[in-house]
Formats: structure tokens, sequence, C-alpha cells
């Protein structure tokens, strides 16, 4: 009988897990005599609503094992996760290590299987925001330039890697010091493709919140640098309340739990009394998957300073508004369905009168086909034989 490849997954946060599910997705109805899948949680992100959820409604095998190491500084959160990771592989000995994205536990797991010659497969390779402020610059960059298989979802990200270094002429056998990169489109793309229609079916969140279809305002928050700048926090709400009331309109705001614990603290308090007593504002619990599907595909408009949610908005078709100074997804700039407009007041502003008015916007097919899952799945099985 053949060998199954063994593979590890790591996986902490709320993105990872939801992209984690595309890839277990394929192995379980593609691949599941020829790849074994061992997933290992970090424990990064732990409410229930942050993580359980998502194995419970996307249907992803439970972890293997749960690392429990919560949240923490950079330092100290990073370095318990190398130490719980390292230990799994010594005991695992998988022939290779799947990373998603650019988190403190894809960090964590690049560090840990370099340095056992685990060969890493990091799936969100090359993308950049060229600033390195962000934690999120540093852990993609060090994560891409130990791993082997680089699979990038945007032809952006792809040249990307190469201006950096990487061959596109390297030829198998495939290691850190030969690496494979690929243009292979968004699993995440795959995800939406697969349950946006399982959630029109299951999701009653537009009843739950009494919202109408095509006219509300979807908002998330949580990048570190606006939840823990005051100023920047207070001029995104300000805006946010600006938009509402001179549109008449709500806002349905799922609220990330790290800027729900600092939102008393760091708004302004007339912003703050004014938020909790606007009629047009709801501020909501995180939402599970599907009810974040059925809330992107039926706004109006998206608000965001999240990489997956600014991508859901395109392949979904809608107009969004990010709020940060770069973004590593530039596409969606360039086709003008998205404006980026930081932490700006009247930028903000602004963005949603052009956005609003605007009906013409296209939004072309740039995140592949719906089937990167599968090639991935297939690359790792061409290119990796198992150990033992
Ligand atoms: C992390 C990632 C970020 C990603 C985001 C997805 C890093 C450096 N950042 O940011 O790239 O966009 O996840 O959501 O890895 N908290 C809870 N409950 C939870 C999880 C977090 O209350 O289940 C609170 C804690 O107060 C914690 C704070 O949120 O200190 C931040 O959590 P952490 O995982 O460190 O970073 P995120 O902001 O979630
Ligand atoms: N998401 C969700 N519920 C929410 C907010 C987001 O399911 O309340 C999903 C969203 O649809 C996307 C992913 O979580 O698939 C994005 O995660 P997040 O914004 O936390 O992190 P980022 O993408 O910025 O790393």
């Amino acid at each position: 009988m053949l060998q199954k490849i063994k593979i590890l997954t790591i996986i902490g946060t709320r993105p990872q897990i939801i992209k984690a599910s595309a890839i277990s997705r394929a192995i379980k109805n593609h691949f599941k005599n020829a790849i074994n899948e061992i997933i290992l949680h970090t424990g990064q992100h732990y409410d229930t609503n942050m993580s359980e959820v998502f194995f419970n409604e996307l249907k992803i095998p439970k972890p293997n094992y749960n690392l429990n190491i919560g949240s923490g500084t950079h330092g100290s959160q990073t370095a318990d996760m190398i130490k719980g990771i390292e230990e799994i592989i010594v005991k695992e000995q998988p022939d290779c290590m799947i990373l998603y994205g650019d988190t403190n536990s894809t960090l964590a797991g690049a560090i840990a299987a370099s340095k056992l010659h685990c060969k890493i497969v990091h799936i969100e390779a090359g993308l950049r925001s060229y600033n390195k402020t962000m934690p999120e610059e540093i852990n993609r960059i060090l994560c891409d330039h130990c791993s082997t298989l680089l699979f990038s979802p945007t032809k952006t990200g792809y040249q990307n890697l190469i201006k950096e270094g990487f061959a596109v002429n390297n030829t198998s056998p495939f290691t850190a010091d030969n690496p494979k990169i690929y243009y292979c489109g968004d699993i995440m793309f795959d995800n939406t493709l697969h349950f946006s229609e399982i959630a029109s079916q299951k999701s009653g969140i537009l009843k739950k919140y009494n919202l109408k279809k095509n006219a509300y305002v979807l908002a998330t928050i949580h990048r570190d640098n606006n939840t823990d700048n005051p100023e920047r926090l207070s001029n995104i709400f300000e805006a946010i309340l600006s938009i509402a009331k001179n549109n008449n309109i709500d806002f349905v705001i799922p609220l990330h739990p790290r800027t729900t614990k600092v939102l008393k603290e760091n708004l302004s308090s007339d912003i703050y009394y004014e938020l909790m007593n606007n009629k047009y504002i709801k501020i909501i619990e995180p939402v599970s998957f599907l009810d974040m599907i059925e809330l992107e595909k039926h706004s109006i408009l998206i608000v965001t300073d999240s990489g997956g949610v600014q991508k859901e908005a395109y392949f979904l078709q809608k107009p969004c508004i990010i709020l940060r100074p770069q973004t590593e997804w530039v596409e969606l700039i360039e086709h003008g369905s998205s404006i980026m407009a930081d932490a700006d007041v009247n930028k903000i502003i602004n963005a949603a009168n052009t956005l609003l008015s605007n009906k013409s916007t296209s939004f072309p097919p740039i995140f592949g086909n719906g089937k990167a899952a599968d090639f991935i799945c297939e690359e790792i099985l061409s290119n990796f034989i198992p150990i033992k």
C-alpha cells in the first residue's frame, strides 16, 4: 500500500481556522488516501466565537493538539508557541508543515519547523504592505524566507517574491535553499464560493438584527495600530457616525475582542457616548463565518481594516473602504472597488460618498478559479515523498 504523506497544519487565529477549512475540505474530498493531516491549534484565539464556532460550522476536523497559549506579548506568546510546536514536530515527524498567512502562530511554526529541517508550505506567500511596523509584515517575510513551497494568491505576491530573490526556474527536489514559488489563486475565494449558498440557507443573522438587504454598512476594526491608538480609533468612529447620520443608514459592527476591550478607554468620551446611544449603530459580538458571509453579501458597503474582509468584499462584489495606510491586496485599489482611507475622518467620509454613489464598479476575476486548495494539495503530493 502507498505510504500517505503526513502534513502538520498550524492554526491559531480566526482567519487561519477559516483558511485551513479549504485545505481540509480538499483533502477530505480528493486526497484522503494520500494525505494524513494532523492539526495543531496554538490557542492564540480561544473565545468560542473566535475559534470553536468555526470548527463546528465549517466541518473542520477537531485539532489533534491545542497548545492553549492564549494572549500575551509578541515575544512571550511566540516563544511559548515555538516550544510547543517543536515538541509536536519531534513526536509526529511530519513530511511537511502547512502555515497560513502572517500571524504570530505562523512565525512560531516557521521557526520551529526550520530548526528541525521540517519543510514548510506557506499559503498566502509573497504578500507585502512594505510597512515593517506591522507585526504581520515581519511574520510573513520571515516565514517566506524559510519556506520550501510558497503559494501566492495574487500575481503581485508572486512578483514580490521574485523581487526578494526567489527564482522562478528552480527544479525539484525543492528545499528551503531551493524553493518553489507559485501563483495559484486564493483559498479564501474557494471558501467564499463554497459557503456562499450554504450561508443563504443557514444564516438567520439579518433577521436577528433586523437588517434590510442592501440598506446597511458592515464594519470591522481590529488592527493594532487602530485599536491601540486613541486618535486613530476616535477618527474611525467619528467618520462612521457621520456616514450613518448623513445617509440614514445602519452600521452593523461585529467587534473583535481586542477592540471591545479598549473601546471605552481609547475613544474620546463624546464619541463613545454617541456610539452607545446612536440608533444607527449596532455593535455586536464576533459572528460565525456563515453569518459573516451573509452580512457581507447583503451589505451596501464594507468598511474594514481586516485583510480577509477587504478581499471578501471584492469576491462578493461589494465596495470597500480600507482603514489602513497600505494594503497588501493592491489589486483591490487598482480596480477601483476599494478606497484606502487610513484613519482619516475626511478621507473615510469622502470614500463613502464616492462608493455609495458609484454603481459601475467592475470586479474582474483575479483570485483564481475557486480550486486553489486542490492545486496546493496536488503540488504537495508531487513534491514531497513520505519520510517513512
Ligand atoms: C491576530 C493577528 C492578526 C490577525 C488577527 C485576526 C498577530 C500578530 N496578529 O491579531 O494578524 O489579523 O489575529 O483576527 O498574530 N482576544 C480575546 N479573545 C480571543 C483572542 C484575542 O479576548 O479569543 C483579545 C486579547 O485581549 C488579546 C487581543 O485580543 O490580547 C489580541 O489578540 P492577538 O491574538 O494577540 O492579536 P489579534 O489582534 O487578534
Ligand atoms: N470573520 C468572521 N466573523 C467576524 C469577523 C470576521 O467570521 O465577526 C471572518 C471574515 O469573514 C474573514 C476572516 O474572519 O474570513 C477575517 O479575519 P480577521 O478580520 O480577524 O483577520 P485578518 O483577515 O485581518 O487577518
